[in-house]
């Protein structure tokens, strides 16, 4: 009986889904009845939900995870991509090893994750994919280069994805949060040996960190998370929050030459 029931849930697959946004999601897809599969480098303290623990910068292993879920699932009708990390040091001061690790989690997980889903989806007559993107994407985070760069290219490849793949009812959407309270903040890799000399470091971290931890709650992400994957049509981007969606309209409508100077304020103490 239980067996029958399970085989008529849809089933979705997390990564990053252990901590944060991404938990918030897993929790909200298990109230809704779904099958959650959610990958990541440690296990989801959250006893509904089916561990896979690999990294996605294992790209073999990412692969052969997807797969081996797709199989046991008949299909996917779910992925949502969560994982990522940022970092704040100097871009002259950046090791290649440390701008490629955060690209190879931050968007070419989401690359091999996507190529991975897309027979499963197909075989079940279409899918929702989210990817977790920022607010960084359109408006740049200071000593954050990469991410805000990695997460750009998050939203042209929802852009481009969606030309792809919606003839297969396969629909893409980048989901941009604002600052949001999760261990996100604590876990930014911060290289401070040259804050001598690039002297709006240190106050460009802490002003970071404090956007984040007064930012939304990451239940707020994972509600328009799940509108998105119920729609017949879903967006292909989404801002989270009525003020952040001011921001972002008010940066895309402004001379850069203006934007460029309040992102400077906002990050530097001169
Ligand atoms: N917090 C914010 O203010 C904010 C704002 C805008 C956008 N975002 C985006 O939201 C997403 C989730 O962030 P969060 O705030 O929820 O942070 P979080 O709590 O740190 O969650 C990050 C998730 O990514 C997983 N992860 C990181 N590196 C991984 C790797 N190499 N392989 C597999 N999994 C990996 C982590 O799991 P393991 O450590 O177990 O591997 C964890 O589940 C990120 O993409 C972030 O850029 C966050």
């Amino acid at each position: 009986m239980k067996e029958k029931e399970d085989s008529k849930k849809k089933s979705a697959i997390v990564i990053g889904g252990s901590s944060g946004i991404g938990d918030s999601i897993v929790e909200l897809l298990l109230n809704k009845n779904y099958k959650v599969h959610q990958i990541s480098r440690h296990e989801s303290l959250n006893p509904r939900v089916k561990n896979h623990v690999c990294d996605v910068i294992n790209e073999d292993n990412l692969k052969k995870t997807i797969s081996e879920i797709g199989k046991t699932e008949q299909g996917i009708d779910v992925l949502v991509y969560s994982a990522g990390c940022s970092m704040a040091i100097p871009l002259e001061y950046t090791k290649r090893s440390e701008y490629r690790y955060l690209f190879d989690v931050n968007f070419f997980g989401i690359m091999e994750s996507i190529k991975s889903v897309i027979p499963f989806m197909k075989n079940k007559k279409g899918g929702r994919i989210i990817l977790i993107s920022s607010l960084g994407s359109n408006i740049p985070i200071a000593y954050d280069t990469f991410y805000s760069a990695s997460k750009a290219a998050i939203d042209s490849l929802a852009f481009t994805s969606n030309i792809e793949l919606n003839d297969f009812n396969i629909y893409v959407t980048s989901v941009l949060p604002g600052g949001t309270k999760t261990s996100f903040t604590y876990k930014r890799k911060i290289n401070n040996h040259h804050a001598g000399e690039y002297r709006s470091l240190a106050y460009a971290v802490k002003r970071l960190e404090h956007m984040e931890q007064v930012g939304m709650r990451p239940e707020k992400v994972a509600k328009v998370v799940y509108r998105q994957i119920k729609k017949e049509r879903p967006k292909i981007i989404v801002v989270v929050g009525l003020k952040n969606k001011i921001f972002y309209w008010i940066s895309k409508l402004m001379p850069k030459k203006w934007l460029f100077k309040i992102v400077k304020r906002a990050f530097t103490s001169e």
